[in-house]
This record gives structure tokens, sequence and C-alpha cells, in this order.
């Protein structure tokens, strides 16, 4: 089978077969090599696959992570969400998953169908770069905070979470960040709030928004617009995600796996 790859940037990788492709026809180790070095993983010209097929295939990247509504999680916006997750906003950052036991490796989308231009690209950040790029001090400051998330659980996750700021990537170990952006709850249906441990109260309003504005950076920060057909994986250790707002009607479909 042929294969051409891409470059996204500044970083992911697009890997295009022509024909009749199937994901399997690769192996494993070699998509997850790809995945571990581009972060994000698009792949065009594949099959999708039946959703039982999805969660059977992403086990044999590791166990599946099931969630009361069962191991994939259709994201579509709904009429009357009760989380902004279903809702046609944005998205703010986060890292899937901050809200169980197990922690996801990666993350697979399939886009069952999608509307071209109507906003809504899953915005991605390379929060291994943004740690490379800041000086000693800033790195020494990072090491001692933790922040503690705390949403209630009106969609498939909630409760309170504590994370250091800094952790180490399990295959790589390299350093990268653990941050969800607070949800303003006049903006956001379902909100999560953050405090800071490591930082005096009258000042973690303002880190939270510089190390916000820190992320979203251009140069940290890859834009995929969907098109009907891709699948994507990407590494939910190295990134944190987000989504922009719909900028009209959309009838979009992803489906989600998480594989911890
Ligand atoms: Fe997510």
């Amino acid at each position: 089978m042929k294969v051409s790859h891409n470059p996204l940037r500044p970083f992911g990788r697009v890997v295009e077969a022509s024909g009749d492709a199937q994901i399997s026809d690769i192996p494993v180790e070699t998509l997850a090599r790809w995945a571990v070095e581009s972060r994000v993983l698009v792949l065009r010209g594949f099959s999708l696959l039946e959703t039982q097929e999805f969660a059977d295939y992403c086990r044999r990247w590791g166990d599946v992570l099931e969630w009361e509504v069962g191991e994939v999680v259709d994201l579509v916006v709904q009429d009357d969400p009760k989380n902004y997750l279903f809702a046609s906003g944005d998205v703010p950052f986060h890292w899937d998953g901050a809200f169980v036991d197990s922690d996801p490796r990666w993350f697979f989308f399939q886009c069952l169908d999608a509307t071209p231009d109507a906003g809504g690209e899953t915005v991605f950040c390379d929060t291994t770069a943004v740690y490379r790029d800041v000086d000693e001090a800033t790195r020494n400051v990072w090491s001692k905070i933790s922040l503690t998330y705390s949403t209630e659980k009106l969609a498939h996750y909630g409760g309170e979470v504590t994370e250091h700021l800094v952790s180490q990537h399990p295959a790589t170990a390299l350093p990268v960040l653990r941050f969800a952006e607070p949800l303003d709850p006049n903006v956001y249906k379902n909100p999560v709030s953050v405090t800071v441990d490591g930082v005096e109260n009258d000042a973690q309003e303002l880190f939270v928004k510089e190390l916000s504005e820190r992320l979203h950076r251009r140069e940290y920060c890859y834009d995929h617009a969907w098109q009907k057909g891709d699948i994507l994986i990407a590494d939910n250790f190295s990134l944190v995600h987000g989504r922009n707002a719909f900028s009209g009607p959309t009838n979009r479909h992803l489906q989600r796996v998480e594989v911890i």
C-alpha cells in the first residue's frame, strides 16, 4: 500500500492513502511511532469503522476507557445540551480523562460527517514545546505548582481532581503540562473551576490567564479542520486540546475513543 506523509504546521502529520486502505493495513507499532513523533496523526483515505469495530481496533493499542455511554462517545452539537462539549460554542483547553482514575494515553477520533467552513476546528497545543521555550526561573516556579479542578457531573465526567502542572510523558520522558482552562459559569454550561496551589491567592487569576495566553500562541497550536473520513490519533500527554466555536450550522459527527 502506498501512503504519502505531509507535515502539518507547526506540528502534526497527515498520512494519506489512495484506494481502499484500512487502518489495520499499517502495523500498530508503526502508527504508534508516527503518532509519538507527530503528536497529532491524521489518516486520510482510510475506511471508517463501524462503532464496535472502532472500539475493538483501539483495543489493539491498549485498554479502552469505558464511559457510562459506552466505549465510543458520539460528539455532535445538541439543541439543548447540559454540557458545553455538546454546545456550538468554543471548548477551552483541557486534557481528556482529567476526572477519571486512569490517564488516557491516546485518543482516537473518526469523522463520520463534517460541514466545511463552519468553524469548530479542534485545536491542539503542544505543551512539550511550550515547556521547552520557557526559561529556568519559570520552570522552577511551575515545578512547585498544582492545580485543582472541579466540575459537576452532568455529562460523562465530573468531580474534583488535583494535578501537578508539570508532569512527565510516559513514553518520551519529556516534561509536559497538565492544564485545563477554567470555564466561566456565565458563558459555559457545566463550568469547571480552577484553584492554583503554589501561587498567592490574589495572583491566581493572573497566573491562569498568562498560562492560557502562552498556550494559545500560534507557534504552539495546530487547528484541525475536519473532513469527512478523517481518522485522527492524538497524544493526550503531550497535548492539551480544545475547539473553536462553530460559525454556522453544522452536521459534524465525530466518534471518540480513549486508550489508556
Ligand atoms: Fe477533549
